[in-house]
């Protein structure tokens, strides 16, 4: 596995693959990798015939100095796992290399980012449409990989490939999970043991409310069971439980409607760790 740190040396690369005809899947990822990150690794390299993974903590979109600062950055560790995982290259650019000057362009995503983790973080959602289109930019990959773990992330970077014409398959990998439950996430490893015994409850929470609703009842109802399952647990700070249409992200109807798919989403904090995760019924 080749180490790049410039976009010059990235844009060279995946321009002579390009030439040669070879297909290229891109994993962007802000690194401490897990088990999730890598699985969409190994999925791209099934399905590519190279492979481009990211790791980069990407200041433009974090709306909190303190989670920036705190946020796991372990790029030896990473670097060991990519290679076996079937990663080609791996891109670790500096700050100066992704913002050589401040981006100005700013995205718009109109309803798509007025809720959930566009209404409780302002600006991530700029910040992250600014840093993946200029991967898609240096990478020119065939296919790029995103996680439904991020729900609203994965809509919203499609929207840009549609808004954009970016000439790539933006591909969706569902959720992978610690054995408890627990959506895997970087952001895990800075739990106490005691909070990670009960991050296990935000999993648990979602699924009592998809039971809900596949049997029948209301949005409402499901939301509320789930939201009151959580207030159990003090420990658990809960920021929004939302259920909402699994394309568009807006509030659910409050009476069941033949063939929607919903989706339960959380943000919930366990100390100072915020968590995401959410459910597509
Ligand atoms: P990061 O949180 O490192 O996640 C990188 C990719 O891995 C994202 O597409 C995310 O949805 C996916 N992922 C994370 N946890 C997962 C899990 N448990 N199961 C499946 N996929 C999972 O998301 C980002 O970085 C950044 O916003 C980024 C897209 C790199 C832009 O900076």
């Amino acid at each position: 596995m080749q180490i790049l740190q410039s976009a010059p040396a990235l844009q060279a690369q995946t321009e002579a693959w390009r030439q040669q005809g070879l297909r290229i899947g891109l994993v962007p990822t802000m690194g401490a990798l897990h088990e999730g990150h890598l699985q969409l690794v190994r999925t791209a390299a099934a399905e590519n015939d190279v492979v481009v993974a990211s790791i980069f903590v990407n200041p433009t979109q974090f709306n909190n100095a303190e989670d920036f600062r705190l946020y796991p950055r372990l790029p030896e560790a990473d670097a060991e796992l990519l290679g076996p995982a079937g990663c080609t290259a791996l891109f670790m650019p500096g700050v100066e290399q992704m913002y050589p000057t401040p981006a100005k362009l700013r995205f718009d995503f109109g309803a798509l980012e007025h809720v959930m983790e566009g209404a409780f973080r302002p600006g991530h959602f700029n910040g992250v449409a600014t840093v993946v289109s200029k991967l898609f930019h240096l990478a020119r990959p065939h296919r790029a990989y995103f996680g439904q773990k991020d729900l609203q992330q994965v809509t919203i970077v499609r929207q840009m490939v549609a808004d954009l014409s970016f000439d790539l398959e933006v591909v969706a990998f569902p959720t992978v999970r610690e054995a408890d439950g627990l959506a895997m996430s970087s952001r895990n490893r800075r739990l106490t043991p005691a909070d990670r015994t009960r991050a296990p409850r935000l999993y648990q929470a979602l699924e009592l409310a998809a039971e809900q609703l596949r049997a029948g009842q209301s949005a409402a109802a499901a939301r509320q069971a789930a939201i009151d399952y959580l207030a159990q647990e003090p420990a658990i700070q809960l920021e929004y439980l939302e259920v909402a249409d699994a394309q568009t992200l807006q509030p659910a109807p409050t009476q069941p409607v033949a063939e929607q798919s919903l989706a339960i989403c959380l943000a919930a904090s366990l100390g100072d760790v915020r968590l995401i995760d959410n459910v597509v019924v």
